[in-house]
């Protein structure tokens, strides 16, 4: 069983279940070590990062003795089992979808007290992808690259990239690919049938990975022109990481002609807001270690180098070609002369010619 077919048989991912009570974790403040004479952790990890407990479950005497004995698991154990929330099932909770856990949820509230406006934020970004999306078909694009795809929460039609792109090319290619198990089983789920379509699970941070994965080379011609999207994604990728190396190697595998979009948190629009938002978002996701990636614009500018920006540039999501959009959850204004909403203003978007 691949680990994507594992997950689909968990019930804990089921949106309409709920992952039980709460259980209280116990851990020294480091959170990583168990308290002195706790029960080590005797489980392991699997290559896909599943915990399995291969540790004895039973005193060796009643092992002996074939008696069945019920063992109260450790605390450590217990904390094993509680799943970590994931930015792709947050998203997918604050889109409306209903592939997320308890933990999740946790840290979706958590999230909405620091920024209100959190939602629609993400709304606003799926919005850019739209209208993005597109442009680019209008530009003549069939084939695109979507790196950290997410969750398919949107099941109306046009919601995704791939149905997006069917109803204006029918013979448009489109590859997912995300960290994910959750958004990969999926995109696997809802792709089953899709000939044009696929879902790749890999890091975008090794563009070698994802440009020279068999699936990849299957759908997209690489000595035509691709769209590539990477969508609210890089506040994930600490400049630790190099995002800007990172895409100089994906832009050296695309031919001219070819598009970069991208979307990113920018650090200068209510800083005072996200100060406890970054605090929050690193707490939940990284247990306080550093997390949220927000770039100014001159750093986020920098990642379109070797790029030409089409019109209007660099500007905030809501700013780029809003007339593009014909969703109902388009929340920014309508005409640039009314006032944007307010609490915008939280990422910035562009498109970029090869
Ligand atoms: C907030 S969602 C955005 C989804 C979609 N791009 C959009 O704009 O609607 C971010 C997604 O990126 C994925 N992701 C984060 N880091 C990644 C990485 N290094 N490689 C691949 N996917 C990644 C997460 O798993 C998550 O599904």
């Amino acid at each position: 069983m691949t680990p994507v077919q594992r997950l689909r048989e968990r019930p804990d991912l089921d949106g309409d279940r709920d992952d039980g009570p709460d259980r209280t974790i116990d851990l020294d403040p480091d959170q990583k070590r168990p308290h002195r004479g706790q029960h080590t952790d005797r489980g392991q990890h699997t290559d896909d990062g599943q915990h399995t407990d291969d540790g004895p479950t039973q005193p060796r005497h009643a092992a002996r003795s074939g008696r069945t004995v019920r063992r109260t698991p450790s605390r450590l154990e217990m904390a094993s089992e509680r799943p970590q929330p994931s930015t792709s099932r947050v998203y997918d909770y604050f889109l409306g979808g209903s592939h997320n856990l308890a933990v999740d949820r946790e840290l979706a509230a958590r999230l909405s007290d620091t920024l209100p406006d959190i939602g629609a934020i993400m709304r606003e970004n799926r919005a850019f992808m739209r209208r993005a999306v597109r442009f680019l078909l209008d530009a003549g694009i069939d084939q695109f690259l979507d790196l950290g795809s997410g969750i398919p929460t949107d099941s109306r039609p046009g919601g995704n990239v791939h149905q997006l792109v069917r109803r204006r090319r029918r013979r448009a290619h489109v590859v997912y690919v995300d960290l994910d198990p959750t958004a990969v089983a999926r995109s696997q789920a809802v792709l089953a049938d899709n000939k044009n379509a696929t879902i790749i699970q890999a890091d975008l941070r090794d563009p070698t990975a994802v440009f020279d994965h068999p699936d990849t080379g299957r759908l997209l011609d690489l000595t035509r022109p691709v769209a590539v999207l990477i969508l609210g994604v890089l506040h994930d990728i600490p400049d630790a990481d190099d995002p800007a190396r990172i895409i100089a190697q994906i832009r050296d595998r695309l031919v001219p002609g070819s598009f970069l979009a991208l979307s990113q948190g920018v650090v200068e629009s209510r800083a005072d807001t996200y100060g406890s938002a970054s605090a929050t978002y690193d707490d939940g996701y990284a247990r306080g270690g550093p997390r949220l990636a927000l770039r100014g614009r001159d750093q986020t500018l920098a990642l379109f180098d070797g790029f030409t920006l089409v019109a209007p540039g660099l500007v905030f999501l809501e700013d780029w070609r809003p007339h593009l959009d014909d969703y109902p959850d388009r929340l920014a204004p309508a005409s640039p002369d009314d006032d944007p909403t307010p609490g915008f203003r939280a990422a910035l978007a562009g498109i970029g010619m090869r």
